[in-house]
């Protein structure tokens, strides 16, 4: 007799299939993929009530190289615990894993690869809802990318923070200390055996970096976009609050299954507004603003960046972390994380937003309590900076805009006219920036060319530019600073970012010479190149930009499909294809 569970003609798959019948692969005859499929299941131990179960992946992006996701193992653990607490079955598979320091040419060359191997792998394996466990930078906005092309039942892990270190009794976390203790080196202000010291201490553990860098960016803002458990942003990786998050992850991702809360239900305009307050607020990472742009290009979002300046106008930085204030992400845990902050930030919020929990942004922050005492988390009516953390510039140099961390800048140079000291490229700037013979002041403006999304190629974070060591050594600690690239969200300093068009595209920054003048106002959030229309288009006839060329692979399809910093630096193949309008709506 015939098992009707494989019977194709007696229990024909649904189009709606779902657990290990759903997405079957194609032999021309579904009963016998089922029968296939379970048949090599089985082959590992499953037993037939296992798999009638809704079926979680877990997208796993453990690797060696990636010691900011070093406790993958204990959270795929407690993720599986709460998927089987929850009655489902937990499936994990693992995808590409980013991380900053061991990518090259820089990850984010590499973070449309990873959006794609995890949409494609959520479409390729049966699956009801999915966990993106993820925290080095690139990872949880390719994760994002992923899963809102993909478009089913959606939850985020953070991997969570490293803990902080201490060198000679002075409390230390990367990267932002990295930074400042490698500026203290050039200036030789440190010598060869205190900066060994400092090696060992700046990461005192796994998890990702200790300051509102770009992955504790990202933290925050997958919370605000209702992607994570209620809490879920702050925890660091080795605590047991962190691993108490991926429990109640594995059990949510179960619920959200059998609801089918799609993501687009919660990544909507009202979610992405949240998102941006809370960058503003948090003084994010500048990169977060090209991740934003990215996920939501994938639902048909075009994220409006002269409304999120004006956004930023009226939400002051309120979260005194570095590098834009003092304390570090354990800090934030401690002071009630995103609870705290968006209690706070809520006049400001669109508190009907769903999450993933089934409950609206509103709910959760009532549900968190009243709050308590704390020094982390300013008062809007107190901020560590009045305005948001990021201003949008326009202005001949960028005609489709650039983008300063005013949080994190010198405020003696936000309003400057200098002289620009030009480098051609990031091979060009490593030869020359640390000559003595270098003809530069305090006063002039440094200006990359080709560190843009094609230029480079991927946009790295060259954006920080050092301070010339001929100034670094007088005590110079900051001066304007003017590329096409980006700059790690730990970095701090009066720096211009994300150039539209990028000098590789034949942007006015490819003609930038050698004392030009040029004139920064933030306070006008104007960058300006001193000449006139005629002698920029004179320059540009005269010498035309070849724009980079590959002549095959993945580089081959970066150069001839990525985007610029204001489409989210996304391949343009990969935008979702129904408009959905700007956002934010103001
Ligand atoms: Fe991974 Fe900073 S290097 S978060």
């Amino acid at each position: 007799m015939k098992d009707s569970t494989y019977a194709a003609n007696a229990t024909p798959v649904p189009p709606a299939a779902t657990g290990m019948r759903k997405g079957l692969t194609s032999y021309g005859d579904s009963g016998f993929s089922l029968f296939l499929r379970k048949a090599f299941i089985k082959g590992a131990g499953f037993t037939d009530s296992a798999l009638d179960r809704p079926v979680i992946g877990i997208a796993n992006t453990g690797s060696a190289y990636n010691p900011c996701h070093g406790n993958m193992p204990q959270l795929i653990e407690a993720v599986k615990r709460g998927i089987m607490l929850a009655g489902g079955l937990p499936m994990d598979f693992p995808t590409i894993s980013l991380h900053e320091s061991f990518a090259t040419p820089t990850s984010m060359y590499l973070r449309n690869l990873m959006s794609i191997d995890t949409e494609e792998m959520i479409r390729a394996q049966p699956m009801d809802a999915v966990v993106l466990i993820g925290g080095c930078d690139k990872t949880v906005p390719a994760q994002l990318m992923g899963a809102a092309s993909a478009n089913i039942p959606s939850i985020v892990l953070i991997t969570g923070s490293m803990l902080t270190g201490s060198h000679r009794s002075e409390r230390v976390g990367a990267c932002t200390d990295c930074r400042r203790y490698w500026g203290k080196y050039r200036a030789d202000e440190v010598d060869d055996a205190e900066i060994a010291e400092v090696n060992n201490q700046l990461v005192a553990s796994v998890g990702t970096c200790s300051v509102m860098g770009t992955a504790s960016t990202m933290a925050c803002i997958a919370e605000a976009l209702g992607m994570t458990v209620p809490g879920g942003a702050s925890p660091p990786a080795v605590t047991a609050d962190r691993i108490r998050v991926a429990e109640e992850t594995g059990a949510l991702a179960v619920k959200i299954a059998h609801e089918r809360l799609t993501i687009d239900k919660v990544l909507t305009a009202k979610s992405f507004e949240n998102a941006m307050r809370v960058l503003l607020a948090i003084g994010g990472s500048t990169n977060g603003i090209v991740h934003l742009t990215a996920i939501g290009g994938r639902l048909g979002f075009d994220i409006d960046l002269k409304a999120l300046d004006r956004m930023g106008r009226d939400t002051p930085v309120l979260l005194d972390l570095k590098p834009s204030g003092q304390h570090y992400m354990e800090d934030f845990h401690h002071a009630g994380g995103m609870a705290t902050l968006l209690r706070e930030l809520k006049p400001l919020l669109h508190l009907d937003a769903l999450t993933v929990s089934g409950r609206t942004l509103g709910e959760e922050i009532d549900a968190a309590g009243a709050g308590f005492r704390q020094d982390v988390i300013r008062s809007r009516d107190n901020p560590i900076y009045p305005q948001g953390g990021i201003a949008v510039l326009q202005g001949n140099l960028a005609p489709g805009g650039a983008i300063i961390k005013q949080s994190a800048a010198d405020p003696k140079l936000m309003e400057h006219e200098g002289r620009a000291v030009v480098f051609e490229n990031a091979a060009d700037l490593a030869t020359r920036i640390d000559r003595d013979d270098l003809d530069v002041t305090a006063d002039d403006i440094i200006v990359l060319k080709n560190i843009g999304p094609k230029g480079a190629p991927g946009m790295p974070e060259a954006g920080y530019i050092p301070i010339p060591k001929k100034l670094a050594r007088a005590g110079v600690k900051d001066i304007v600073r003017i590329s096409d690239g980006r700059m790690s969200g730990t970095a701090f300093g009066t720096i211009v970012l994300h150039v539209v068009p990028e000098s590789a595209m034949g942007g006015p920054l490819a003609y930038v010479q050698n004392g030009d003048r040029i004139r920064l106002s933030v306070a006008n959030r104007e960058i300006a190149l001193l000449i006139s229309d005629e002698e920029l288009a004179r320059r540009a006839a005269k010498k035309p930009v070849v724009i980079p060329t590959a002549s095959r692979g993945y580089h081959k399809l970066f150069l001839q499909t990525v985007t610029q910093a204001d489409q989210g630096v996304d391949f343009d193949f990969l935008r979702g294809t129904e408009p959905r309008g700007a956002i934010p709506k103001m």
